[in-house]
């Protein structure tokens, strides 16, 4: 029998208390499969773990995960310990030292979700983002000169290698044709007259690959107007790593809410483990309380299994997700419910067996 070794790092706030659940789940489809299981190691890294020791995780911690398959992250930060800090030491060091340049996050209206958009077809909000995940706005290059005099400077580069452009670009090539789907490239060439006239340029130039895919292409400030009054454009996206971190908060909010949104951090060679992640953050004003809504990482527990080559159960977690949407008697209070984060675990678990 196959076994999938787990890292788990549950890392601060709420994210110790949705992973609880998400761990229950993987543990519930292997027992129906009956064919592989799990293997679950937990990390204890986070913002305590920081206040104690002075770091968000061990010096050698990137050795320690690279044994394993896959990584299953909960959220890191918490008031006390400053944001880039968290971000940087312990997510971003992660996605960047196991080379998972592609960010898959699905922006899905599932029946029964909440919407906010008026007028809009439901079935509309169907899309994909391909984020870039290794470079772009987030490389960390830059310098902050004279700091602290009346005079200093602070310089943020964005970092467009055309390896980088490449790979992710062909990556959501590859993704539209298998899928049958468009592609959009979100860009901004007009005002960022460097790198991204590089990536439009290697949009083209890629497509040129692709004849069979039908492709469009938007600037950033128009596409992120498009996705609130006509969704219905955006099949698979791909763009940059800032402008995708934001148009997936945006695409979170018209499709369910952050309780909702889930995300891959894949390195596709699979040379390095890939990590699985909510994408909301550690939601300090809810920690502790048993409200958190476990399901945006239930489906990042089904982006995993897709991962893997369960298919089947990716999608069944989909589907009871949607379930459960639909019934509307166990979700929590983001949803206008009053069930606790481990009643919506249950929920599943138990649909999963029936
Ligand atoms: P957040 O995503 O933690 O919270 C934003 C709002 O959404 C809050 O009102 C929160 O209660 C709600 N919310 C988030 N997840 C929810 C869930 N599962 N169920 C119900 N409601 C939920 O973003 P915020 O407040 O900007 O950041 C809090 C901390 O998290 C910061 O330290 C930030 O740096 C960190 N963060 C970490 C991320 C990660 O680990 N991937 C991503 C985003 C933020
Ligand atoms: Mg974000």
């Amino acid at each position: 029998m196959k076994t999938h070794k787990i890292a788990v790092i549950a890392g601060d706030g709420i994210g110790p208390e949705v992973l609880a659940e998400g761990v229950r789940v993987l543990k519930q489809v292997a027992e129906c499969d009956g064919g592989f299981s799990f293997e679950f190691t937990y990390f204890p890294w986070g913002c305590e773990y920081y206040l104690k020791t002075g770091k968000m995780m061990d010096e050698d911690g990137i050795g320690k995960l690279k044994q394993f398959d896959a990584i299953f992250l909960g959220a890191v930060g918490y008031p006390g310990v400053p944001d880039h800090i968290s971000l940087w030491d312990l997510l971003l060091n992660i996605r960047k030292s196991f080379d998972q340049y592609v960010n898959l996050r699905p922006v899905k209206l599932l029946e029964g979700a909440p919407c906010p958009l008026k007028d809009v077809d439901r079935k509309d909000v169907d899309m994909i983002f391909v984020r870039e995940n290794s470079e772009g706005e987030y490389a960390g290059s830059g310098s902050w000169l004279f700091k602290g005099k009346p005079h200093e400077v602070v310089l943020q580069e964005g970092v467009f290698s055309r390896h980088g452009c490449e790979r992710i670009i062909r990556y959501a090539y590859d993704l539209a044709r298998e899928k049958g789907r468009t592609l959009t490239s979100i860009s901004k060439g007009n005002a960022l007259n460097y790198s991204m006239v590089f990536w439009d340029q290697i949009f083209k130039e890629v497509g040129a690959d692709y004849p069979d895919v039908k492709t469009f292409s938007y600037l950033v400030d128009a596409a992120s107007m498009f996705m609130v009054k006509d969704p219905g454009r955006f099949e698979i996206v791909v763009t940059s790593n800032l402008f995708g971190d934001i148009l997936t908060d945006l695409g979170a909010a018209i499709a369910g809410g952050m309780g909702l949104a889930a995300g891959a951090n894949l390195n596709p060679e699979r040379e390095f483990p890939s990590m699985f992640e909510p994408i909301h953050g550690s939601a300090p004003d809810i920690a502790g309380q048993g409200k958190a809504n476990p399901l945006a990482t239930v489906w990042s527990a089904s982006q995993m299994l897709d991962f893997f080559g369960y298919r089947q159960w990716g999608e069944r977690l989909i589907d009871i997700i949607e379930e459960i949407l639909k019934e509307k008697k166990v979700l929590t209070p983001d949803l206008d419910g009053t069930a606790t984060t481990s009643q919506v675990g249950d929920e599943v678990i138990s649909k999963l067996r029936q």
